[in-house]
C-alpha cells in the first residue's frame, strides 16, 4: 500500500497528494509519470509526477476530476492509501540528459496551462537546482483556478501570470503573452516547453513555429492505461506513429498532428462519461 501523506484541494476539482513511494522518489526525473490504482480492480490512472522529495521518499501528484475514477480518488484523505503506484514511467525530459554548461547557454520558456502547471513545476525546479534561470508563463481560466503560483514563483527566473477573464494579473491566453514577450519585449528563446490542454499546446505550437522557437509538448492527456497496451495514446509525430506512454510523453510539438490526437482524446472522454453515468446508476 502507498500511504497518502497529504491530500489537499488546490482549486475546484483540482487535487494535490503527497504519496509515500520511496523507490519512485529516488529514481524519478522531470517529465516522467506514474500509474496509480486505488484498489486491485481499480482503473489505472496515469499522472505526471509534479514533485518529489528523495529524502522523505515521497512524490507529489496533482489531478483534476474528469470521470468516475478520479472523482473516487478525490475522496481519499491524508492517511489513506493507494493499492498501487507504478513508476517512474515514460521518458524524462530531454534536457536532463544535456550538458549543463550547454544548457546554461540556452534560454528556456515554459508555458503552463491550467492543470498542466503541475508537470511544468518539476522541470522548472530542476532548472533552478542546476543554476539555470528560465521564464515561465502560467495561464488559467480565472484567478480561482490558478494553481502552484507561489511554488512556481520561487523556482522561475521570471513568472508571467495570465487569466483568460483578466481576474488576476494579465488578461488573455498564454499565446498572447508569448507573442508579447518576443515581439514587443524583445525576448529571445531557444526552446519552449508547453504543457497544458491539447488545444493550448496546438495553438502555442502554431505561434512558436511562426516565431521560430523549437517547442516540446507533453501528450499526457491522451493516455488511458499508460502501459503501451490499450493503443489509446497513438499519435502521429512527423508522419510516424508513436505511443505517448512509451515513446513520450514529450514530443517535438511542431511535428505533432494535434487534430488527430484531439479526436482520439474525445473518444476517450465519451467513454469516461459513460463510466461516470454507470457509477452513479
Ligand atoms: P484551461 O482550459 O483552463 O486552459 C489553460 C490555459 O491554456 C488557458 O488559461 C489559456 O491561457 C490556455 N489556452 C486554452 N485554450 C487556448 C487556445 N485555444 N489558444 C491558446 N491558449 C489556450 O486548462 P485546464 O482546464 O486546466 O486544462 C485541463 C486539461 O489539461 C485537461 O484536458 C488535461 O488533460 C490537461 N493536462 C495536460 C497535461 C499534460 O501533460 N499535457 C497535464 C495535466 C493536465
Ligand atoms: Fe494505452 Fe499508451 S496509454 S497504449
Amino acid at each position: 500500500m502507498y500511504k497518502i501523506l497529504k491530500a489537499e484541494m488546490l482549486a475546484d476539482k483540482i487535487y494535490l497528494m503527497d504519496v509515500e513511494a520511496p523507490r519512485i522518489a529516488k529514481a524519478c526525473q522531470p517529465g516522467e509519470f506514474v500509474i496509480v490504482k486505488m484498489d486491485d480492480r481499480g482503473e489505472r490512472i496515469p499522472l505526471t509526477i509534479c514533485d518529489y522529495d528523495r529524502e522523505k521518499g515521497s512524490i507529489t501528484i496533482v489531478f483534476q476530476t474528469v470521470g468516475a475514477s478520479t472523482e473516487k480518488m478525490a475522496e481519499l484523505k491524508t492517511g489513506g492509501s493507494f493499492a498501487d503506484v507504478v513508476g517512474p514511467l515514460g521518458n524524462a525530459s530531454e534536457f536532463v540528459h544535456e550538458d549543463i554548461e550547454e544548457l546554461k547557454n540556452k534560454k528556456y520558456l515554459f508555458v503552463a496551462g491550467g492543470v498542466g502547471t503541475a508537470p511544468v513545476y518539476p522541470q522548472v525546479k530542476w532548472m533552478r537546482e542546476h543554476g539555470i534561470d528560465v521564464d515561465v508563463i502560467m495561464g488559467a481560466k480565472t484567478k480561482d483556478l490558478l494553481i502552484l503560483e507561489d511554488a512556481m514563483r520561487e523556482q522561475a527566473g521570471n513568472l508571467y501570470v495570465t487569466t483568460d477573464d483578466g481576474s488576476y494579473e494579465r488578461k488573455g491566453l498564454v499565446t498572447e503573452v508569448i507573442k508579447d514577450l518576443v515581439q514587443n519585449q524583445g525576448k529571445k528563446y531557444d526552446v519552449c516547453v508547453a504543457i497544458g490542454p491539447m488545444i493550448m499546446m496546438k495553438f502555442t505550437c502554431l505561434v512558436t513555429k511562426e516565431l521560430g522557437i523549437p517547442t516540446v509538448v507533453s501528450l499526457n492527456p491522451v493516455m488511458v492505461d499508460g502501459t503501451g497496451m490499450c493503443g489509446a495514446c497513438r499519435v502521429t509525430v512527423g508522419g510516424e506513429v508513436k505511443f505517448a506512454c512509451v515513446d513520450g510523453p514529450e514530443f517535438d510539438g511542431h511535428l505533432v498532428n494535434f487534430d488527430e490526437a484531439m479526436k482520439r482524446q474525445m473518444m476517450y472522454k465519451s467513454e469516461e462519461g459513460r463510466a461516470v453515468l454507470k457509477e452513479r446508476e
